[in-house]
């Protein structure tokens, strides 16, 4: 057991610290032009004429896709639909021909995402699927795959996968910007170049360790409940730091779009409340600091994540910090902050990380 976990005190553990090659090994061969992205997997034509995506997946993978999402509307100008899996294939969805739908799980076995793929696929539309494992059932179901290239996860909770899930949907995107022309060679070489830097900067905040992540995690184990907000492409880093928590640690959250936090969450808001913000560089971060500002001035503690160098001024009280990149390709490092964070505090609480109570790691039944 131990040899298995690479001296790590558990797999989870483990599979945060291999996040730097699960990112590295996914962009690797689909990175060698220094101006676009090559993923000979899936066919040009169907690419460069489909009229709209539709995204479905379960869990943590569905955060992927909403921060693929965002990419692909923003680089390649594409509509893109989203849903979780169990209500797509139960709401009667308007899909057909000229459309690709794409379903993520990284087991390839999740029965809600197989079901709307299927649906997907039988009412003409072009299926792709995003998965880490090689035959799995959506390899099959699909038309085309994308393997992400983790390597096998064990710890229930997603770490690696999900940021090889996500560089892939950068890949996706990418390529669509190339072959629909709606990126410049000069914007694609800055971001492949931005891109292929990612795994470098994992590593070495992993490596760095973080007093702050171990001090947060000491003064607020104990606590019943975190808000945890974010704009654009933190959005979805904020749900997916949520949801982590969420499940390992058993601490009841919330994750919310910052501007919608004034339409409900800003109730919960009281001294005790730890609210963690994702400030990390971007055209929105002076909307988030008005956030950050709006949560202080209810005395809630803020914990943000941000970008090296960037001032936030003096709201947040502890910030944990993350390399500059490309703002779109913040998520796949200011994740790693909050993945750590929820570890923390599932250690301190004394719970089994690997194996959490009632979850599964692939669930083959609605
Ligand atoms: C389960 C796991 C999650 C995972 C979700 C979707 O709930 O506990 O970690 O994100 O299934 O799994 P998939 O294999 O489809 O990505």
């Amino acid at each position: 057991d131990a040899a298995e976990k690479g001296g790590f005190e558990t797999f989870m553990l483990k599979e945060i610290h291999e996040q730097a090659d699960a990112v590295a090994d996914t962009i690797a061969d689909r990175t060698v032009r220094p101006d676009g992205v090559d993923l000979p997997e899936l066919d040009d034509e169907l690419l460069r004429g489909a009229t709209r995506l539709i995204i479905v997946a379960c869990g943590t993978s569905y955060h992927a896709g909403l921060i693929g999402r965002y990419a692909l509307e923003e680089w390649a100008r594409i509509p893109v639909e989203m849903d979780v899996a169990s209500e797509y294939r139960y709401r009667n969805p308007v899909v057909g021909p000229g459309d690709i739908v794409i379903g993520i799980t990284q087991s390839g076995e999740t029965l809600d995402t197989l079901a709307a793929m299927r649906l997907a696929r039988e009412r003409g539309a072009t299926v792709i699927a995003v998965t880490n494992i090689m035959g799995s059932q959506a390899t099959r179901d699909a038309h085309s795959t994308v393997y992400t290239r983790a390597g096998l996860e064990i710890g229930v909770a997603a770490t690696k996968t999900f940021v090889a899930q996500v560089a892939v949907m950068y890949l996706l995107a990418l390529r669509m910007a190339e072959l629909r022309g709606t990126l410049t060679p000069e914007r694609r070489t800055e971001l492949v170049t931005r891109l292929k830097r990612i795994p470098h900067d994992i590593g070495v905040m992993l490596d760095k360790g973080s007093e702050t992540i171990d001090r947060v995690a000491e003064r607020h184990f104990e606590k019943e409940f975190f808000l945890y907000l974010g704009r654009h492409v933190g959005l979805p880093v904020s749900l997916e730091g949520a949801l982590k928590l969420k499940e390992i640690s058993y601490i009841a959250t919330d994750a919310y779009a910052a501007g919608e936090m004034k339409h409900g969450p800003i109730a919960l808001l009281d001294q005790d409340t730890p609210v963690v913000v994702v400030a990390t560089d971007s055209p929105v971060l002076e909307k988030v600091i008005s956030n950050i500002q709006e949560v202080k001035v209810r005395g809630a503690h803020v914990i943000a994540v941000a970008t090296e160098g960037t001032d936030l001024g003096d709201n947040a009280e502890d910030t944990l910090r993350v390399p500059p990149t490309d703002w779109m390709l913040q998520p796949l490092l200011a994740v790693i902050p909050l993945q750590l964070l929820a570890y923390r505090i599932a250690r301190l609480r004394g719970l089994n990380v690997d194996q959490p109570r009632n979850l599964a790691k692939t669930v083959t039944v609605e």
